[in-house]
């Protein structure tokens, strides 16, 4: 039988399997779930186990690792595959259609949290390589190396990494947990940007006052840190944080004209968000904005009473989560400090600051001439009929400059995603298409990289 024969008569399994991990309430952030993502962990080493593969939970001080390898003949190339088992969290619930964890099959598509980010996707290398055993087909030798903390920083991780270089020998790394344009435009990410992410305090009076009696004479903290956040982006949308653009890559104009070449509809593109403008920094396109420009986003604020009816206080401390995406060059512990500095130098005298790091990582490029890249573009082009379009995407997966820096190796972004799969928000989703044909073009790469290198 040929490799896309078991595909084909797979199907239904192959559907059937990921449903049961969906079902899995996998979410590495909330230590309410901890046994959980072990046994999303347990599910995956059976997998391996099912088909005669050596498989291993490696232990950290987080959610274990599931490392697995089939070595062919130590001459043939390797192949290293990374993903994650682990998911973000569910909140809010009640926006969801159906339960996140009670997966639905709807429109051709799958409906759970961890859908596409990155269950779904991870799982397709998993029926890959099972097409590739069953047919006796698979032409290099592989590594899979699937971790439970992506959404929580990867820490554990890079630990691992560290001590086990040796192992992960490896000639690429083939990861897919990104987006394509769109399922008539493949693409393959060569861009990813990196992340620095902080916690504010601002703390006014020693404790929660009267609105009457203190209001207007005491400093409000939030009134204050909202203008300290409103004061981090200029009318131009430029982040005024000093030296935050000093290692920022200019790129050429005719990289920027080639970048916007992608297709791009900004009209389904606000849509799609029900908004009536799309906003940016001013001198870049939609596209260049998400792939090569730095941002600034608040991504939580709270403070003083936000219960039922109205209590009038004026609050004693003001808190927010801040994110800044990095691109190239830019230094994620750099970054850090330098907005921590900032912040502290912008609070008026009424108010105290505290800034908590959290965890980050750097941005990466991925050179579109190495022999991974060919391979999956070839790969791509073989199962859509077109050559994928290089893109740099907004998102982060740190671990990726990591594998560069300790492993001296290039990632293969082929992933398989739709932006509107709704990664991270309620609804999320993943295409049966794209579960099926990315589950095909995996075992081309294979193939192909066995060829070129
Ligand atoms: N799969 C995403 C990264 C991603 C999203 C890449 C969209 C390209 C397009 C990954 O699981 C993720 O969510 N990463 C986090 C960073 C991490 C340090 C928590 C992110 O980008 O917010
Ligand atoms: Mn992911
Ligand atoms: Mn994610």
């Amino acid at each position: 039988m040929t490799t896309l024969t078991y595909i084909e008569e797979n199907k239904g399994k192959f559907l059937d399997e990921l449903l049961a991990l969906l079902r899995i309430p996998s979410v590495s952030a909330d230590s309410k779930f901890k046994d959980d993502v072990r046994s999303a962990a347990e599910f995956i080493k059976a997998q391996f186990e099912d088909l005669g593969t050596e498989v291993e939970i490696f232990e950290t001080e987080g959610h274990p690792i599931v490392y697995a390898e089939h070595i062919i003949d130590p001459m043939l190339p390797t192949v290293l595959v990374y993903g994650h088992y682990d998911v973000q969290p569910a909140d809010p619930y009640e926006l969801w259609d159906s339960p996140p964890f009670e997966p639905v099959v709807k429109d051709e598509k799958i409906f759970a949290r961890g859908a596409a980010d990155d269950k779904g996707q991870v799982y397709m290398h998993i029926k890959a390589y099972e097409a590739l055993i069953k047919t006796d087909s698979l032409p290099c030798n592989v590594k899979f190396m699937i971790e439970g903390e992506e959404e929580v920083g990867s820490h554990n991780l890079s630990v691992f990494i560290k001590q086990n270089k040796e192992k992960l020998s490896a000639d690429v790394i083939l990861i897919s947990d990104t987006h394509i344009i769109s399922n008539d435009t493949p693409s393959i990410t060569v861009g990813l940007r990196g992340l620095s992410y902080v916690e504010v305090e601002v703390t006014g009076p020693n404790r929660d006052l009267h609105s009457g009696t203190f209001g207007g004479v005491v400093g409000n903290p939030i009134n204050t840190l909202c203008r300290m956040i409103a004061s981090l982006q200029n009318e131009k949308g430029e982040i005024t944080i000093p030296g935050f653009y000093d290692k920022v890559e200019v790129l050429p104009r005719e990289y920027r004209d080639q970048m916007n070449l992608a297709p791009f509809d900004l009209e389904s593109f606000k849509n799609d968000l029900g908004i009536d403008s799309e906003k940016g920094e001013e001198g870049y396109t939609t596209i260049e904005r998400t792939g090569i420009r730095p941002t600034l986003d608040v991504n939580g604020i709270w403070g003083g009473y936000t219960g039922e009816g109205a209590k009038t206080v004026l609050p004693s401390k003001a808190h927010a989560k801040i994110s800044m995406r990095l691109v190239p060059n830019q230094s994620s512990e750099e970054i850090t400090e330098l907005f921590t500095k900032h912040f502290k130098e912008i609070a008026p005298n009424h108010v105290k600051v505290r800034v908590r790091p959290h965890h980050g990582g750097e941005a990466s490029v991925i050179p579109t001439d190495a022999a991974g890249y060919k391979a999956a573009a070839k790969a791509m082009k073989k199962t859509w009929g077109k050559e994928p379009i290089p893109t740099r995407e907004g998102g982060s997966i740190p671990i990726v400059a990591l594998f560069q820096k300790e492993l001296s190796l290039d990632s293969i972004l082929m992933g398989f995603g739709l932006q509107e799969d709704a990664i991270h928000s309620p609804n999320e989703s993943y295409g049966l298409f794209n579960y099926y044909r990315g589950i095909e073009t995996i075992t081309h790469f294979y193939q192909f990289f066995t060829e070129i290198k």
